[in-house]
């Protein structure tokens, strides 16, 4: 069959893009370590106010690390400023009593949906030490571009 040369420039075009964006998957996968959180563990969003899980909400101390369990919801994390140790492992733990958030750590790999009935769950290691932003990137209402925090990670054993 006759394929004209322009259209089969644009399919071999549209070829090498896709293959292009596989790899821009495959090598960020592989290579930066990012990929979507696994846990699965859900939650009754309409208790989960009053869920033991998510009573004492903030930071505390593990065996192995730190803990901090974070209420996303219209239009706030609670809490808003979280305090951490650099070089020891934080174990996310959130979950939403309304609709779906975002909870993104700028300039790290901590990114997660936060999804009603379910608590997202990570663990990442901070190794420098400073302010980082935190932001709600899924769109959650009127207020969602006031849904924001902090995150501290201070310097081992004293000031950071
Ligand atoms: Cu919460 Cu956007």
């Amino acid at each position: 069959m006759h394929v004209d040369l322009y259209e089969k420039f644009w399919m071999w075009l549209s070829g090498v893009l896709l293959a292009l964006f596989a790899a821009a998957i495959i090598y960020t996968a592989a290579a930066q370590a990012i990929q979507p959180p696994s846990h699965v563990e859900t939650i009754d969003p309409t208790t989960s106010r009053t869920d033991p899980r998510f009573v004492s909400l903030g930071v505390t101390e593990t065996a192995d690390g730190q803990q901090v369990v974070v209420m996303a919801q219209m239009f706030a994390f609670t809490p808003t400023e979280i305090r951490v140790t650099a070089g020891r492992p934080v174990t996310f733990r959130l979950t939403s009593p309304d609709v779906i958030h975002g909870f993104q750590i700028v300039g790290s790999n901590a990114n997660t949906m936060v999804i009603p009935g379910y608590v997202s769950q990570y663990t990442i290691t901070f190794n420098r030490p400073g302010e980082y932003l935190i932001v709600c990137n899924e769109y959650c209402g009127l207020g969602h571009h006031l849904m924001y925090g902090t995150l501290i990670v201070e310097a081992p054993g004293g000031e950071g």
